[in-house]
């Protein structure tokens, strides 16, 4: 560059962004969960902006505030998943270009209406999705192919699936069906029309459950494989009654689980934590997400201001399908 002169690149903002998010100032009920605002930086090197149009809510996010998860400093963020548009990008990114509509998994602190990521933890927004199920894809759907995965489902498998209407148990039906298994599923008597619809073979949970697995069976076929997306005691015993060991799985990890010998997924001592698979599973999930083979149910969008009813809705653990929130 003559005279010393450097080149800036004006198709770059500069400009910090202010964004609102959603802080948690102590561990607790959701009450501990406060509205707060900052002023973002522009991208660093690796990173992207986004302007965030939906989040994700999930349990797990809950369990984080309450401290199950374990008691790191305060105050902290929440928020796993997010979709969003890409307003900036760091100097050395060639992946994504501003104005990409992505989605982005596993993110740090999502619940805010803007947010830096790792531009390698954000994968392209298929046109057709709405924003909403774009936001509620990833992690429910990187989980179910972690359980498929870790049981070996495939042609031909019959799916015993504790927890079916779930936001994890309804990819689990449709990722499970795509791989040409059959799926015995436990929900609410309510929520049977949208298991059929879904493809699997619906029954209630609660007692007696031994005894309708087995008249299922006689017409989808004995379990050759378990998933736990549950974490009740029966879900646990009637698996270890029904299926091998190394054919159960469970996202729900506790002692109980560790101790029989299961296969334990997810966050927690003990369990297969999935990092590479759940992050290879973002662009093969989005496809499938772009040719309808994998739908996400949402069944409350709110303002990011009402995260807390957010809360109390997911924390009845009926919601059957996604709670998302809205910038
Ligand atoms: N380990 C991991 O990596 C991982 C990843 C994701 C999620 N999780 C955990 O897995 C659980 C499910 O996650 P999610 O996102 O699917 O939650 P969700 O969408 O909130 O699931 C709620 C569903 O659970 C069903 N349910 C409640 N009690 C049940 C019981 N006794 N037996 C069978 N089903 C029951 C309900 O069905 P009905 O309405 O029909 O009663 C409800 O619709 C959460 O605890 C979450 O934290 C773990």
């Amino acid at each position: 560059m003559p005279n010393g002169l450097v080149a800036v690149d004006m198709t770059q903002p500069v400009t910090p962004l202010t964004a609102t998010y959603v802080s948690a100032d102590a561990h607790g009920d959701e009450n501990v969960l406060q509205l707060r605002q900052e002023e973002l930086p522009p991208p660093g090197p690796g990173q992207v902006r986004l302007v965030v149009k939906a989040i994700g809510v999930n349990p797990v996010d809950l369990k984080i505030r309450q401290g199950m998860r374990g008691r790191g400093p305060v105050p902290f963020r929440l928020g796993a998943e997010v979709a969003g548009v890409v307003e900036a990008v760091g100097p050395d990114v060639s992946t994504v270009a501003v104005g990409d509509e992505v989605i982005a998994f596993r993110v740090d602190g999502g619940y805010a209406s803007a947010l830096l990521v790792p531009a390698d933890d954000v994968v392209p927004k298929p046109a057709s999705l709405p924003w909403s199920e774009a936001a509620g894809l990833l992690l429910a759907g990187a989980t179910a192919i972690h359980t498929l995965e870790a049981t070996g489902v495939g042609e031909g498998d019959v799916v015993l699936l504790h927890g079916a209407a779930g936001a994890v148990g309804q990819a689990v039906i449709q990722l499970a069906v795509d791989r040409g298994a059959r799926v015995i599923g436990t929900a609410s008597p309510r929520n049977h029309d949208l298991l059929r619809e879904l493809g699997a073979y619906p029954i209630a949970y609660g007692e007696g459950l031994r005894e309708r697995v087995a008249a299922a069976a006689e017409e989808v076929g004995e379990p050759t494989a378990a998933i736990d997306a549950a974490g009740t005691d029966e879900a646990l015993a009637l698996s270890l009654a029904l299926v091998e060991r190394e054919r159960i799985a469970t996202i729900m990890v506790r002692p109980a689980a560790i101790e029989s010998g299961i296969k334990a997924l997810g966050g927690g001592p003990g369990a297969d934590p999935g990092t590479e698979i759940r992050a290879a599973a973002r662009a093969p999930l989005a496809q499938l997400a772009r040719e309808g083979r994998l739908k996400v149910r949402v069944v409350k969008e709110l303002p990011l201001a009402e995260v807390r009813e957010a809360h109390r809705f997911v924390a009845e653990n009926h919601a059957a399908g996604k709670v998302v929130l809205l910038p």
